[in-house]
C-alpha cells in the first residue's frame, strides 16, 4: 500500500488553530479497507486472513477490517472481551504467554480458539474445560529451530524465548491431547518466529519450513491437523518508504508454493498486524520551538514518544513531512530554519524522546505541522501515555 499524504493534509489545515496547538492521529479508514481488501483477494483460497488486534485496536479500525478479514486474534483477556463485545460472532484466536486461568475461562466461554504456549498452560486449559464440560479447540504454538532461519529485527523464537512450546516437550503435550480428545479439540501448529520481515523470498522460505515441519509431526504423530497458522511478522520499512515488503511476489510465491505441495497439506492461516494497519494512521505534532545545541539543531514538536513509541521501540528515525502553516498571527518572532539537519523531539524530559534524527529540511518553522507517516500500528497502543500527563492527542478517523 502506497503512502498518501495528500489526504491528509486538508484535514489538517481544517484542525489547525492559532491558539491551540495541533497534536493528533489520523487514520484513512478508506485505505485501511482497500489495503485489507487487497491483501485477502490475492490470497489462495486455502488461505485465511486474520488481524492480529495488538497492532491498533481502536474500534473505527476494527470496523474497517470486520469485513474484509477472516477473524480477529487477541493476546489477552481485554482484547478478547473488547472484540467479543463488538462483534459477538467474529471468529477468534488467542495467542501469547503467561495467560492466566480467567483469560482461559473466557476463551472458553467465548468460543476462542486457543494457542497453547506451555505443557502447564495446556494442563490448566484442560482442567477449565473439563470443570465447564466446553470442548476448547486448540493449536499447539511451537518454537522449532531452523538451520537457515535468517534472523529480522525481532525474533520471537528459532532459538531459546520465552514463546511457544520447545520442540523437545511436544511429544508429551499431543499425548495430553490424544488422552483427552473428547476435551481438547486438536487443529494443528502455530509458528510466529519473528517480526518485521521485509524480504519476501525469505518468507516464502520460512512458511515452506512450517509447513514442511507440521507436515512431518502429522505422520510422525499420526495427526489430523485443520490447519498451520503461520502466525504474522511481516515488516515495515521505516527507514525507506518507498521500499516495502514485496507482497506481490511473496502473494504469486505462496499460490506456487501451495499448487507445488501435496494436496493434502492443511489449510493455512495468517495473524498479521503492522502490514495491515500501518500504512493507514498518520500522527501530526506542531513545532513549538526550534533551537540549537552545538551543531545540533532541535525542533521540539506538541507531543513525543509517550503518544508514539514506535521509532524509540524500533530504534529508527521516523519518516516525516513537514506542513508548512502560513498563518503567524503571534506578537513575537518566528524560528526557524532552512535547508539543514534536524532532530525532531517531544515535550518529554528524557533524550529518548527522539521521533527522527539527522534528517534534512527545505524548511521548518514554528508554527508548522510534523507529519509522521506509517503510525496506524504499534504507535498509540505501544505507548506510555501518561507519562508527564500531557493531554492525549486527537483521534481522528476519515471515513471511507
Ligand atoms: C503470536 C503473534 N502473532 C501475530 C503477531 C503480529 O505480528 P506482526 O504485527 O509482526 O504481523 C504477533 C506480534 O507480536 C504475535 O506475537
Amino acid at each position: 500500500m502506497m503512502f498518501d499524504a495528500e489526504k491528509f493534509i486538508s484535514v489538517i489545515h481544517d484542525l489547525a488553530h492559532p491558539d491551540k496547538s495541533l497534536c493528533a492521529y489520523l487514520y484513512d479508514l478508506g485505505a485501511l479497507a482497500s489495503h485489507a481488501r487487497n491483501i485477502k483477494s490475492s490470497l489462495p483460497d486455502r488461505v485465511n486472513f486474520f488481524y492480529a488486534i495488538k497492532a491498533n485496536s481502536d474500534l473505527p479500525i476494527l470496523s474497517a477490517l470486520a469485513e474484509h478479514v477472516d477473524g480477529f486474534e487477541a493476546s489477552s483477556g481485554g482484547e478478547i472481551q473488547w472484540v467479543r463485545q463488538n462483534f459477538p460472532d467474529v471468529p477468534l484466536i488467542f495467542s501469547g504467554p503467561g495467560k492466566l486461568d480467567t483469560e482461559l475461562e473466557l476463551a472458553i466461554l467465548n468460543n476462542v480458539t486457543v494457542h497453547i504456549e506451555s505443557r502447564f498452560e495446556l494442563e490448566r486449559l484442560l482442567h477449565i474445560a473439563r470443570h465447564y464440560q466446553q470442548p476448547a479447540e486448540i493449536l499447539l504454538r511451537v518454537n522449532p529451530h531452523f538451520e537457515d532461519l535468517r534472523a529480522t529485527s525481532l525474533m520471537m523464537g528459532g532459538k531459546p524465548t520465552q514463546f511457544g512450546i520447545s520442540v523437545e516437550h511436544l511429544s508429551d503435550c499431543l499425548k495430553m491431547v490424544r488422552d483427552n480428545s473428547d476435551c481438547l479439540y486438536f487443529q494443528g501448529f502455530h509458528f510466529h518466529l519473528l517480526s518485521h520481515q521485509l524480504d519476501a523470498a525469505q518468507h516464502l522460505r520460512l512458511l515452506s519450513a512450517y509447513i514442511e515441519q507440521a507436515v512431518k509431526w502429522k505422520e510422525e504423530f499420526n495427526l489430523v491437523i485443520d490447519h498451520i497458522n503461520v502466525g504474522g511478522g511481516i515488516g515495515v520499512n521505516y527507514k525507506d518508504i518507498d521500499q516495502q515488503f514485496d507482497w506481490c511476489h511473496f502473494s504469486h510465491g505462496l499460490n506456487n508454493l501451495l499448487i507445488g505441495a501435496a494436496k493434502n497439506i492443511p489449510k493455512i492461516r495468517f495473524e498479521m498486524g503492522r502490514y495491515v494497519s500501518a500504512f493507514c494512521g498518520v500522527y501530526v505534532a506542531e513545532v513549538i520551538d526550534i533551537k540549537t545545541s552545538g551543531n545540533g539543531t532541535y525542533v521540539v514538536v506538541k507531543g513525543g514518544t509517550h503518544h508514539f513509541r514506535t521509532p524509540y521501540a524500533q530504534n529508527h528515525s521516523h519518516p516525516f513531512k513537514v506542513i508548512p502553516v502560513s498563518t503567524w498571527k503571534k506578537p513575537y518572532s518566528r524560528p526557524g530554519l532552512r535547508h539543514g539537519k534536524v532532530n525532531i523531539v517531544g515535550q518529554l524530559c528524557t533524550p529518548k524522546d527522539l521521533l527522527a534524527f539527522d534528517e534534512m529540511v527545505g524548511e521548518i518553522r514554528v508554527g508548522d505541522i510534523v507529519l509522521f507517516s506509517h503510525a496506524g500500528a504499534y504507535a498509540w497502543h505501544i505507548s506510555h501515555h501518561d507519562f508527564l500527563r500531557h493531554a492525549h492527542p486527537q483521534h481522528i478517523y476519515l471515513p471511507a
